[in-house]
């Protein structure tokens, strides 16, 4: 939930810790700060606000020099985001200094008794408590930083990745990690440390994650040491070579990440099928499935969990899968489902879907399923994440990194892997004829073209945007696979332009929303032609009879709802359950234009991150 960076070695620290964070903004953005040693002294410097007001501080107020340094972009937990509650954080003595992403649960109990031991804090943190749990060690066990905070972090209850060093000794940083992400990147006596690997892209491609429970001491000149922190057993470094470029996580000509990763899903949809979808020869290989096809043939139910957008796919996933595989679903939040004794046992599959791949809800609750005996499966897009680590097969979604904090390509190409376990799981099972098999391998082999032909909706969506963007309130409706959708785009509009949105199913309006509906009230209704049109149609009416504004999402050449309706948008047709690939895409624009009409912050909004690793 917030980012951290790290440099050591021979390059000026402070320009790679700099745009390190500015990197991992999208972690959090409440405050920022910098810790460097430049020879002499420990600089730093630290403030609300994003890495930009850091930066701005910086220029005035410290000398940047030094190959040593450290780096945290904050989103608050315990403290309000102000300039002392930021990061980086100091021990009583000021030798040690560290940065933290996580929660310490137990720091209040820490605290106390540090105080009783007479140390004094600056901050309302937990990371401070830790930090000068680490130096009381340090001292009372006269050992070296590197067991110190190993011995603090077997007295410590929660979720860390840290980075720490002593400002006597600046030739070493330690790191660990339990619960939140860690990499290290490996360079020519220089290793760089972060929360992912995107801050080191331009310096080196081999990176090392540090898995959970382990730590390492990482020294210039030295190999790279990785030890258990229960039980200090040494590990072999797995060095990983990263696929990411610096074009991928950069905006390259747009104006916000959100509108580059919506134009990106046409390629990122072609990417998620490419090579597992052979359409010619009629066939579906992916790995992770068919090397346990049996789990899932066998299956009494398959359990879904995730969370926020990622929950949304799974709701898709679950009429797909219902529907063409014949298949029991249940889809549940994590937050959930990990907190309320669930009924799992071995014939269950569960497939735990996150875009980040570190969400500590959807952790949680694969532990859970885990030690229920059930098979556990991962659809992530970050390769390498914890949670594809954690599962016991998966599939990546092969989206390209995704830096808007308003999930947009996750959503599709999430729905895309799941579509395709879906239609291999039927035909396996039997439940779908060959020619249909073939026909659905062919229509969503062409999606990505009716993405593109959808996205050419965006003038007519800016428009729409400019009329409905004070709007108070608005309301999303669809029906059977479009529900879900509306549920996703209820949450696009909230996310990004602060406008309270609500989803629900089409028909379930009459239940109660309908007491909303006034000439005021904008309603988003997603009505194609395949999937309970008339039925859609009526429920426009008993809107319109309310005088209640309507933009309808329809298929190209409607007629019934352009009659009806205020303002129409067109998306190619395809078959039903492969329609919220497209009537999704309408949403996110709309969305988006809505928020750059108020002038939000559309990448970075208000009170959110892009990953959240704190329950
Ligand atoms: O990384 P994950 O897919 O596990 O993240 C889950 C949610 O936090 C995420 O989808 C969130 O709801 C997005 N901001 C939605 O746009």
């Amino acid at each position: 939930m917030c980012g951290i960076v790290g440099y050591i070695g021979h390059r000026d620290a402070y320009p790679i810790v700099l745009n390190g964070l500015k990197r991992l903004e999208y972690r959090g953005y409440d405050s920022a700060g910098i810790a460097l040693y430049d020879g002499n002294e420990l600089k730093f410097s630290k403030t609300k606000g994003k890495v930009a007001d850091l930066e701005k501080k910086l220029e005035s107020q410290i000398s940047t020099n030094g190959t040593i340094g450290i780096g945290h972009t904050r989103w608050a937990t315990h403290g309000v985001p102000n300039d002392v509650n930021s990061h980086p954080h100091f021990s009583n003595s000021g030798d040690l200094v560290i940065i933290h992403n996580g929660i310490i649960e137990n720091y209040e109990p820490l605290r106390q008794e540090l105080i009783n031991r007479g140390y004094t804090f600056q901050s309302d943190t937990d990371t401070e408590v830790l930090v000068n749990l680490i130096e009381d060690v340090k001292k009372k066990e006269k050992v070296k930083l590197g067991k110190a905070v190993q011995i603090a972090l077997n007295q410590t209850i929660g979720a860390y990745a840290i980075a720490v060093f002593d400002k006597n000794k600046p030739n070493e940083i330690v790191v660990a990690r339990l619960g939140s992400p860690l990499a290290i990147g490996v360079g020519e006596n220089e290793f760089f440390i972060a929360s992912d690997a995107s801050p080191f892209l331009e310096f080196t491609k081999d990176a090392i994650y540090l898995e959970d429970g382990e730590m390492a001491v990482v020294r210039t000149h030295k190999k790279i040491k990785i030890r258990k922190i229960h039980d200090d057993s040494l590990v072999d470094p797995y060095v990983q070579e990263l696929q990411m470029n610096l074009e991928q996580i950069e905006k390259g000509g747009y104006d916000h990440f959100m509108l580059k990763e919506i134009y990106e899903q046409p390629e990122a949809i072609k990417d998620t099928f490419r090579g597992r979808m052979l359409v010619d020869q009629g066939l579906i290989k992916m790995a992770g499935i068919d090397d346990h096809i049996d789990k899932f043939i066998n299956a009494r139910r398959i359990l879904i969990v995730a969370c926020g957008t990622s929950w949304h796919a799974g709701l898709v996933a679950e009429y797909i899968f219902e529907e063409l595989a014949r298949v029991p679903v249940e889809v549940e939040y994590a937050s959930e489902f990990r907190y309320r004794n669930p009924v799992i046992d071995k014939d269950d599959v569960l497939i735990a879907i996150s875009q980040s791949g570190e969400t500590a809800d959807t952790m949680a609750a694969i532990k859970l399923a885990k030690e229920k005996g059930a098979f556990v499966f991962g659809v992530c897009n970050v390769v390498g994440s914890s949670i594809s680590r954690e599962t016991h097969a998966g599939a990546y979604t092969h989206a390209g990194p995704e830096i808007g904090v308003a999930s947009t390509k996750a959503f599709t190409t999430q729905i895309t892997v799941l579509t395709l376990i879906a239609l291999q799981l039927a035909k396996k099972k039997g439940k779908i004829s060959t020619s249909d098999f073939h026909n659905y391998l062919r229509e969503l082999e062409a999606i990505p073209q009716k993405v593109e032909k959808a996205l050419e909706s965006n003038d007519i969506i800016e428009q729409i945007a400019d009329v409905y963007k004070n709007a108070k309130n608005c309301l999303y409706l669809g029906r059977g696979f479009n529900f879900p959708v509306a549920l996703e785009g209820a949450l696009k509009l909230k996310e990004i332009s602060y406008i309270h949105a609500e989803g629900y199913p089409a028909a379930e309006m009459k239940h109660g929303p309908i007491a909303l509906i006034d000439e005021e009230m904008p309603v988003v209704v997603i009505a194609t032609l395949k999937g309970h049109y008339e039925k859609v149609v009526s429920n426009i009416q008993e809107i319109k009879s309310r005088s209640g504004k309507i933009i309808g999402i329809v298929t190209e050449g409607d007629v019934d709802v352009k009659n009806l309706a205020d303002h129409v948008i067109e998306v190619p047709d395809t078959i039903e359950f492969l329609t919220p690939l497209l009537t999704t895409i309408p949403l996110q624009l709309l969305s988006y234009h809505i928020a750059v009409l108020l002038d939000k912050n559309v990448d970075q909004p208000r009170n959110l991150a892009k990953s959240v690793t704190v329950e």
